[in-house]
């Protein structure tokens, strides 16, 4: 079987935040900044060095914040240009012209409506799903999530998750992996389940916010019926193409944060200040100094 290159991306970004609020009251939760970039940069930049052409956005209203942050910025670009300031930072952020594309979900339905809400655009192809909260950072001198699939889709075509263990009580917060052979990092897919009750799952390796996935899931989503919490799940898609397509979860070499969970954001911003050469030093001495008072 062969498969088409990979090309375009989907961002669904619609989803309304109500874990943040009241932050993201007015500010799209994909805009909350990692230390200066916001989430949705990063998984933006995890897709251009996977080698994606296209950035497919299903939004909605009250995340024009986006379409801002990817366009050109004439007030700040003029006023920085004219106090002779680097511009790089603004253009970095810009997307080149016909490389994006906005669709609108027009209700909250689900992660399988909104996949669905961009097929004209997706067309006859292969596309790659990101989920912006899942910030994905690559382990040292190793490329980010997307591209470690793309290396492993070059091999086995087909539909591939990113595939991470998460302990027993956390199963019921995820897709989850029924699991066949292991060949390395790559796991064969037997069967999946949405946030099976508690007790129930099959195993504890999740489905972790990054897929790549072949057209035709497009047309099973279209008759799909809403499955757990009485949305519209892209996991009960995905197990109806199990058998049909070679099918494989990639555990990524990296680390994983989960950036629609308060602690998780927080602990993403912490380990990337660290990491910085900047502002590294004054926040380790700070959080030295808060958990010795702690201790
Ligand atoms: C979504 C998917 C779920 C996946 C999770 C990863 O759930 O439906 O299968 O495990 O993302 O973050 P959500 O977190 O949007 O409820």
């Amino acid at each position: 079987m062969t498969f088409k290159p990979l090309r375009k991306a989907v961002f669904p970004v619609g989803g309304l935040g109500t874990r943040f609020l009241p932050a993201t009251k007015a500010l799209p939760k994909e805009m909350l900044p990692i230390v200066d970039r916001p989430l949705i940069q990063y998984a933006v930049d995890e897709a251009i060095e996977a080698g994606i052409e296209q950035m497919i956005f299903v939004t909605g209203r009250g995340k024009s914040a986006i379409e801002d942050h990817f366009d050109i910025a004439y007030e700040l670009e003029t006023t920085m240009a004219q106090r002779g300031k680097s511009l790089d930072l603004l253009h970095q952020t810009r997307l080149k012209p016909g490389a994006v594309a906005y669709v609108r979900q027009q209700e909250p339905m689900g992660l399988g409506h909104a996949v669905w809400c961009a097929r004209d655009i997706v067309g006859d192809e292969p596309f790659a799903v990101l989920l912006a909260d899942d910030f994905m950072v690559g382990g040292a001198g190793r490329p980010g999530c997307l591209k470690q699939m793309v290396d492993a889709y070059n091999r086995t075509g087909g539909n591939l998750i990113c595939a991470q263990e998460v302990p027993d009580d956390q199963t019921h917060m995820y897709g989850i992996i029924t699991p066949g052979a292991r060949d390395g990092a790559l796991t064969e897919v037997k069967g999946l389940v949405e946030k099976p009750a508690a007790g129930t799952a099959p195993s504890n390796l999740s489905v972790i916010g990054r897929y790549i996935l072949q057209p035709e899931v497009m047309r099973v989503l279209e008759g799909q019926e809403k499955g757990a919490g009485g949305e519209i799940q892209l996991t009960d898609a995905m197990a109806r193409m199990i058998g049909d397509q070679p099918f494989h979860g990639v555990t990524f070499a990296g680390r994983r944060f989960d950036c629609g969970d308060k602690a998780g954001f927080i602990q993403a911003n912490l380990a990337l200040a660290l990491g910085r050469d900047d502002i590294g030093p004054a926040v380790r001495d700070f959080a030295r100094a808060a958990l010795a008072n702690e201790a």
